[in-house]
């Protein structure tokens, strides 16, 4: 274990929310290893650390206990072969809180094609979706880890997806869609602009960009 875990295992976890600004964008840039190199604002502000301590430590000192290590395990898996991934993840700020968010990633790579640095961006995810769905699903992806280890936990999240015929990032997608459905006063008409909204639209939208 190294001295950033030792540090992340020290915060006492508190089951309250960290209140924010939910229509801000947090963003930080990592190296080729996740070891954090900037952090706007937004950042510093949500997770409590000031830039100093942010800065050169690796990015897993947001890693909130609650969250399975599957998440993390493909999360890598695509951002190291060069693709985007839209998580769902539960971090935890220095206070002891925790603070929910919806991934979005760039990277950046050198002439040669390879990677230099990750640019991570998160916005809120909806509270209906984390407790209807997310919390229930990762609260059975960590007892399976507890149990059998992330070997298991991969296996059940990849039954879970197919069961649902849908990649990871098509079932939050689908979450979060139905959800601003539900909320919008002209969901019919939202709704039939948006049927054709491909993935990658969708999540450019949700980022603004
Ligand atoms: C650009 C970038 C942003 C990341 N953002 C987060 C984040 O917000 N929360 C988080 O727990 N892990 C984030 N990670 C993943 C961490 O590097 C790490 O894999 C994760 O915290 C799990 O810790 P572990 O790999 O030590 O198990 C990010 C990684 C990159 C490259």
């Amino acid at each position: 274990m190294n001295q950033e875990n030792q540090l992340q295992n020290r915060i006492p976890v508190i089951d309250k929310e960290v209140s924010w600004d939910k229509t801000q964008v947090i963003m930080s840039k990592t190296n080729a290893f996740g070891i954090i190199e900037y952090a706007n604002e937004t950042f510093v502000d949500v997770s409590g650390y000031e830039d100093y301590e942010l800065m050169g430590q690796p990015h897993n000192i947001i890693r909130h206990p609650d969250m399975p290590k599957v998440i993390f395990k493909v999360l890598w898996e695509n951002l190291k072969s060069g693709k985007n991934f839209h998580a769902i993840v539960k971090n935890l700020a220095k206070s002891g809180r925790y603070y929910w968010v919806i991934t979005d990633f760039e990277i950046a790579k050198d002439e040669n094609g390879v990677i230099v640095n990750y640019f991570g961006r998160r916005q809120s995810v909806p509270q209906e979706v984390i407790t209807q769905h997310i919390i229930p699903l990762y609260k059975k992806l960590l007892q399976i880890e507890a149990a059998s280890g992330v070997e298991f936990s991969e296996k059940y999240l990849i039954g879970f997806l197919e069961e649902k015929k849908r990649t990871y990032v098509e079932y939050i997608k689908e979450l979060i869609y139905e959800h601003e459905k539900g909320q919008s006063k002209f969901s019919q008409y939202v709704a039939a602009e948006e049927e054709e909204e491909e993935e990658r639209g969708f999540f450019r939208r949700l980022f603004n960009r």
